[in-house]
């Protein structure tokens, strides 16, 4: 398989689908004339706009686009892994804006010009889902660090609780009479967690604005924790002093713990969790199978923020 290399094409576009497909025909005939190309860049209406490389790459086989972009959870679009995209054509991400507030002293609305203004990075993460399946994907966002820098939390702050969108005329796993979760989805992290330097927001992939049915315009991504923390389609942040609610634990919580970092010694009560299957390549399920690491392969970054707790009981 080929291996996507956002250096190789030093131009690749990051715009709307119609003229993503034209702007970067148009930067491949100039890289063949052996031109100057501009930085690559990402683009939320005419404008493109540049990112970096964050520096994150562990060398592994992306996750084909086709994969990452088809193969969804987001209940509310339905729960078949397939109802992300197939359902999500009028959810309407643009235009769109995040309120930040509680324990902070500056409390702020910010729209998704001011959201990039806070400095777009490529991260390229491994990602793992609770249900045993994993991916590698190339991520465009910034880190949540920065848009916490800008509201400045309190010294009471302990929690940032995150709330998802609820729009029952464009999400139609929010109306008829199976409910499968209570709305809005929300998720929290430890403010220490929100602030380490892999946690970002995400709003791009693969060099493109962020598909809906992958949580447009803007997501939560924590490489070392199971997926269903990375929340979608965030319409709301509060900085709290007690730890928040989030979605699955509420449902189930013998299941789905608060932290969920990912941890091949805990198995969930219905599989194990030792091993995962990577999305791709292989196929589903099939030949690619490997073992799950502790934190997702990311401890060395991260184990240190649960020093002395016993990570049995807090899953
Ligand atoms: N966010 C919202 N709002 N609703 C959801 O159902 N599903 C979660 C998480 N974020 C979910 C959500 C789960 S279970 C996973 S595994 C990831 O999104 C999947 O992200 P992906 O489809 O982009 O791979």
């Amino acid at each position: 398989m080929r291996r996507y290399r956002p250096t190789a094409i030093p131009g690749s576009q990051i715009t709307p689908e119609s003229s993503y497909f034209q702007r970067r025909d148009i930067l491949r005939m100039t890289a063949m004339g052996g031109l100057a190309l501009a930085a690559p860049s990402l683009a939320f209406g005419t404008e493109a706009l540049e990112y970096k490389s964050g520096g994150y790459d562990p060398k592994e086989e992306l996750t084909p686009e086709a994969d990452v972009t088809s193969y969804n959870n987001f209940y509310e679009f339905g729960t078949g892994k397939g109802d992300p995209a197939a359902k999500s054509g009028d959810f309407t991400p643009r235009p769109w804006s995040i309120k930040v507030d509680g324990l902070v002293g500056k409390p702020a609305e910010f729209d998704l010009d001011a959201l990039t203004a806070l400095g777009l990075e490529e991260r390229i993460y491994r990602m793992r889902c609770v249900e045993a399946w994993s991916m590698v994907i190339p991520w465009i966002g910034f880190p949540l660090a920065s848009l916490l820098d800008r509201v400045e939390p309190l010294g009471s702050a302990k929690y940032v609780a995150f709330e998802t969108v609820v729009r029952p005329e464009e999400m139609p796993g929010q109306r008829g009479v199976f409910q499968p979760l209570n709305w809005p989805y929300v998720e929290g992290l430890r403010l220490d967690e929100a602030r380490h330097p892999l946690t970002i927001l995400a709003m791009g992939l693969y060099g493109k604005t962020l598909p809906n049915q992958n949580g447009a315009p803007v997501r939560l991504v924590t490489p070392w924790k199971y997926g269903f923390k990375g929340i979608k389609s965030i319409v709301r942040i509060t900085l709290t002093e007690d730890q928040p609610a989030s979605t699955w634990n509420r449902l189930a919580p013998n299941e789905y713990g608060f932290y969920a970092n990912v941890n091949p010694a805990v198995d969930h009560p219905r599989w194990s969790q030792a091993m995962e299957n990577r999305i791709g390549g292989g196929g589903f399920f099939g030949s690619n199978e490997r073992p799950t690491l502790p934190f997702n392969g990311y401890g060395d970054e991260v184990a240190s923020l649960y020093d002395g707790m016993d990570l049995k009981v807090n899953y």
